[in-house]
């Protein structure tokens, strides 16, 4: 597996990669969730390619970039392990050189769900993730569903910009709990990590609720936003049941759903999706 950092160290090394290459976006600190996307990559593509980069932009300043948890010789062993051929890991004014003011925006979707509390966060997703396809050349890129936001958000952008790039969203990747795997999980005392499961029992709940019938998406909503109320260390911050490709919020009988969720444990912020009706 090699390792580069600058742009044109990446070129160089990626002209060598057999064709199709699959790239697979993170900020490090690997779990799981991001290994099962690196391992789809690895069974459908030539060539993969993992970038390691803890984006300053799409952070707000209240957010604690500094603090987000980095462990990059344990993530260079699980990547090789996986079978990753190259790892690009920009530095920070490789990626955003003095002066730098070009942005790539993607309008309504972002507007909702989690733009609602972090308005510049997917700007700064959506700049960054141009970059990393524009220096890769991927054929497919693999996303998580853990952030269906974004993951819709990035097909829109793929869509609208003519990149020629397959975007693949692999599904949640859960602990035996079923707490959704998230390198945010290392900041929860015990007591909070119990508390986390929340998020998966609500909407499973809600989930249950559909499958024995229940259609109003307000009801659907409430089932989720009672069993969180009902746990003490956790504070909701939205539930909503939306579109799952245009994540506008429905109103009435829904036939097919994306329920999705932000809670505060502690200080944490955690989020969780299901898809209902599929
Ligand atoms: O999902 C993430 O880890 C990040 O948002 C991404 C896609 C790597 C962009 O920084």
């Amino acid at each position: 597996m090699e390792t580069v950092t600058s742009l044109s160290e990446l070129r160089a090394a990626r002209a060598e990669l057999p064709e199709h290459v699959g790239i697979v976006p993170t900020m490090g600190y690997l779990h799981d969730g991001h290994l099962s996307l690196a391992e789809r990559a690895r069974d459908e593509c030539a060539s993969v390619v993992a970038t390691i980069f803890v984006n300053p932009t799409q952070f707000a300043p209240e957010e604690d970039l500094d603090a987000y948890p980095r462990d990059l010789e344990r993530d260079l062993g699980l990547l090789k392990e996986v079978g990753v051929d190259l790892v690009w890991m920009p530095a920070l004014k490789g990626m955003y050189p003095d002066e730098f003011q070009t942005w790539v925006t993607v309008d309504d979707l972002t507007q909702v769900l989690e733009g609602t509390s972090r308005p510049t966060h997917f700007r700064g997703v959506t700049t960054v993730v141009a970059k990393l396809f524009n220096g890769v050349q991927p054929q497919k890129a693999y996303f998580g569903q853990k952030d269906a936001q974004q993951a819709v958000v990035i097909q829109r952008m793929v869509k609208d910009l003519d990149f020629p790039i397959e975007i693949v969203v692999c599904p949640i990747v859960r602990e035996a709990d079923g707490l959704a795997m998230s390198s945010r999980n290392t900041y929860l005392n015990p007591e909070q990590r119990q508390a986390a499961t929340v998020l998966y029992r609500s909407l499973s709940a809600a989930k249950a609720a559909f499958e024995a019938g229940e259609r109003q998406a307000e009801k659907l909503r409430a089932v989720v936003a009672e069993m969180v109320d009902a746990e003490p260390l956790a504070q909701l911050e939205y539930i909503s049941c939306a579109h799952p490709e245009t994540l506008r919020e429905l109103q009435g009988a829904v036939e097919r759903a994306l329920l999705s969720m932000a809670v505060r444990v502690g200080k944490t912020r955690l989020i969780d999706n299901l898809e209902v009706g599929r």
